[in-house]
């Protein structure tokens, strides 16, 4: 696990979107596993500004999103289709065809839920993985618990996310209480994970990264066990290491 830190979450970001479009160069038809939510909207700017640039191209590229609020369709002001289309997708040269996002309003969702960890497959697994960490360790919607699912799996969503994810709705009531996600296991055969950390929220759990055990109650900590992760953060978020 190698550690990145950075003056502000702007070099941050920057330096994540650098590693991105290394990837994007390197292997033009790229699967990149994608996160939503506040942290990696500089680092899609970024991708986007590279891309009006022609620096890198996205036409090949195929992406995998974590997670989807359940019950939320894609034109949903706050479902996360809609967040990745309006701050990625439509803003760059990929085929939206190749981009995809768990359905959360899937009439069967279990089977939908299969089928997208197929999908994952059958696209020859993701290159890069994109995640961000919630203030109480969950990575995608894996929340803290004892016990952790492997694959594509419904899941409750704890108080502390509906707390935390409560400022993008009109009240608390609108925020969903369940979602679908990718499992430990999607991510963690990612081939490599990048994890971005900007503010004092996210210290403690940079600092969990640093622990010598993995525990079920900070799903985070299950990223040690694999060979090829980069945490990227800034100064705040690195001020209890
Ligand atoms: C989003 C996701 C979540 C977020 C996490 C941090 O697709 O999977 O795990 O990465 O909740 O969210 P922000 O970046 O808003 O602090």
């Amino acid at each position: 696990m190698r550690f990145h830190v950075f003056e502000s979450p702007k070099e941050a970001s920057a330096f994540a979107s650098n590693i991105i479009a290394e990837q994007i160069k390197q292997k033009e038809d790229t699967v990149l596993g994608l996160a939503t939510g506040s942290t990696p909207i500089e680092t899609y700017q970024n991708l986007a500004e590279k891309n009006k640039n022609n620096e890198i191209s996205f036409k090949k590229v195929r992406t995998v999103n974590l997670d989807e609020y359940v019950g939320l369709s894609g034109d949903h002001d706050q479902s996360y289709r809609y967040f990745m289309n309006t701050n990625l997708f439509d803003h760059i040269d990929i085929n939206k065809e190749n981009t995809h996002v768990p359905l959360g309003d899937a009439e069967d969702l279990e089977k939908m839920c299969e089928e997208y960890e197929k999908l994952i497959q059958d696209l020859g697994g993701i290159d890069l993985q994109v995640l961000g960490i919630g203030n109480n360790g969950h990575i995608g919607f894996n929340e803290p618990d004892i016990k952790l699912y492997n694959e594509t799996h419904v899941t409750d969503l704890t108080e502390s996310t509906i707390e935390a994810n409560k400022r993008f709705f009109e009240s608390k009531d609108e925020v969903p209480r369940q979602a679908v996600t990718m499992g430990m296991a999607s991510i963690l055969r990612a081939k490599h994970i990048i994890v971005l950390a900007f503010g004092t929220s996210k210290a403690d759990m940079v600092k969990r990264l640093k622990d010598a055990y993995l525990d079920p109650q900070c799903p985070v900590t299950f990223l040690k066990i694999h060979e090829n992760v980069d945490i990227i953060f800034d100064k705040d978020a690195g001020s209890k290491l």
